[in-house]
């Protein structure tokens, strides 16, 4: 028989790379459960125009990565490509504001995009993304930069820039747009196809295109910052002043836009300097959305978040991964050997240790190469003699000490050395 194999661009992840997967969970719900943050799920699959409602109908995302498809009744659906969207209809939907004027939530799940996959882009990606609502103030803005740079410093992750700019408010945008549109319109023939259908209705996509002959252009164009209305520029010198305040480096990048359509004021990334993840060296991005809760059909709402690229962090990562847990063994010989070991795997098990034993008849030698295998941390050995007398061998494996234990007293000495090794 042939072998089927996964999707190009979707990856499975193997035990060997699990701990280092949990490392990156975990620390990222502890960070963020100590920033207030309570987990939300939602699902993968969603309609088909809540992304193109939010992120917008000329995005890259929107126009050509949505796995988008009908159900059975003919209903159009899509694989969610971003979780920002979903977060919001679900906020919504469940009227979150009920309880809480301002409600910060956090999530990790795949997120699915048809792009080219190469190192660091692939089309099944994981993401951890936090998101707060009903808060204007830019406190927050500087806060949840802050939140993901604490993530990153528990990962230990070094090397990593933040760049910050601002997209203006809805006036500064529509001013903004007419500046973008007027500098355009002579260098119109020169953009690529996708350029010349969307730069009147969506000129700030010429600024995020990745062709060389629209980045030329893109770099010669009047800057955002030109455009900005005195609130968009107290904003971000407030965002910019407690970012100081708490001692956190970052650079105002002019160029930076993000690729979808909901952000406005406040948009960051940060990305790793060092050549290790090549072109797709961005970790994080994120920004404030303040129209998009009323797009969707809610009162207007002020929000801001930001996503994580999980498969980017754990190549960052590199070897580091989370400790294993130190675990015990019990090789048995005999029939009521085996019968004991099994009891007391069990027992321990209960006490919270985590134990294993040989499940075939297999000789002391094969068990004890077992054991190591899986890198036991101490080994419980019982034959029929053993259990006639009344006691069992407890082996350290890294010492390579070796002591008679009463059978009574099995679980108890286990749990003590097991402890004493962490
Ligand atoms: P995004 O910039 O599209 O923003 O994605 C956020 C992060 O997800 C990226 O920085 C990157 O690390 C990772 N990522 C994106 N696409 C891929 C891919 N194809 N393969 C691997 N990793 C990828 C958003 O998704 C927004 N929803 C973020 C946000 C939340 N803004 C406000 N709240």
């Amino acid at each position: 028989m042939d072998l089927i194999h996964a999707i190009r661009g979707m990856n499975d992840l193997l035990p060997a790379e699990a701990a280092r997967w949990q490392l990156v969970e975990e620390t990222a719900r502890s960070v963020l459960e100590r920033y207030g943050y309570k987990e939300i799920r939602t699902p993968v699959v969603e309609e088909t125009r809540l992304f193109q409602r939010s992120i917008g109908e000329t995005t890259d995302i929107v126009e050509k990565e949505m796995y988008t498809f009908e159900d059975r009744k003919g209903k159009k659906l899509t694989l969610r490509p971003e979780g920002t969207a979903g977060v919001v209809r679900a906020v919504l939907e469940h009227n979150l504001f009920a309880d809480d004027r301002a409600p910060k939530v956090y999530y990790l799940g795949s997120m699915f995009r048809y792009e080219r996959p190469q190192k660091g882009r692939y089309r099944q990606f994981y993401q951890i993304g936090a998101e707060a609502f009903g808060v204007a103030d830019p406190l927050i803005d500087a806060e949840i930069i802050a939140m993901a740079w604490r993530f990153l410093d528990e990962l230990g992750l070094g090397g990593l820039e933040v760049r910050l700019n601002s997209l203006g408010d809805a006036q500064s945008r529509a001013s903004y747009r007419e500046l973008l549109v007027a500098a355009l319109t002579p260098h119109k023939d020169a953009l690529c196809a996708d350029c010349q259908r969307r730069y009147v209705t969506n000129p700030l996509r010429v600024l995020d295109c990745k062709v060389e002959g629209c980045k030329a252009i893109a770099a010669t164009l009047p800057s955002i910052a030109d455009a900005l209305s005195d609130a968009s520029k107290a904003h971000a010198a407030a965002v910019e002043a407690t970012l100081k305040d708490l001692g956190i480096a970052y650079r105002v990048d002019p160029q930076l836009v993000r690729g979808l359509d909901y952000y406005t004021n406040t948009i960051f990334e940060i990305s790793a300097s060092s050549g290790e993840l090549g072109s797709q060296n961005t970790v994080v991005g994120g920004g404030r959305y303040d129209g998009l809760v009323e797009q969707l059909g809610g009162q207007p709402t002020p929000a801001i978040g930001f996503a994580f690229g999980v498969e980017r962090l754990v190549l960052l990562l590199g070897e580091k991964q989370k400790a294993a847990r130190p675990r015990v063994f019990v090789a048995a010989l005999g029939v009521e050997a085996r019968k004991w070991a099994m009891r007391t795997v069990e027992a321990l098990r209960a006490m919270g240790a985590a134990a294993e034993l040989e499940y075939e008849s297999k000789s002391f030698k094969a068990q004890l190469k077992r054991a190591d295998k899986i890198g036991a941390k101490l080994v419980l050995v019982v034959g029929d003699n053993e259990l006639a007398g009344g006691y069992a061998q407890l082996k350290d494996m890294t010492a390579g000490a070796q002591r008679q234990i009463p059978l009574q007293d099995v679980v108890a000495a286990t749990l003590t050395a097991l402890n004493a090794s962490v």
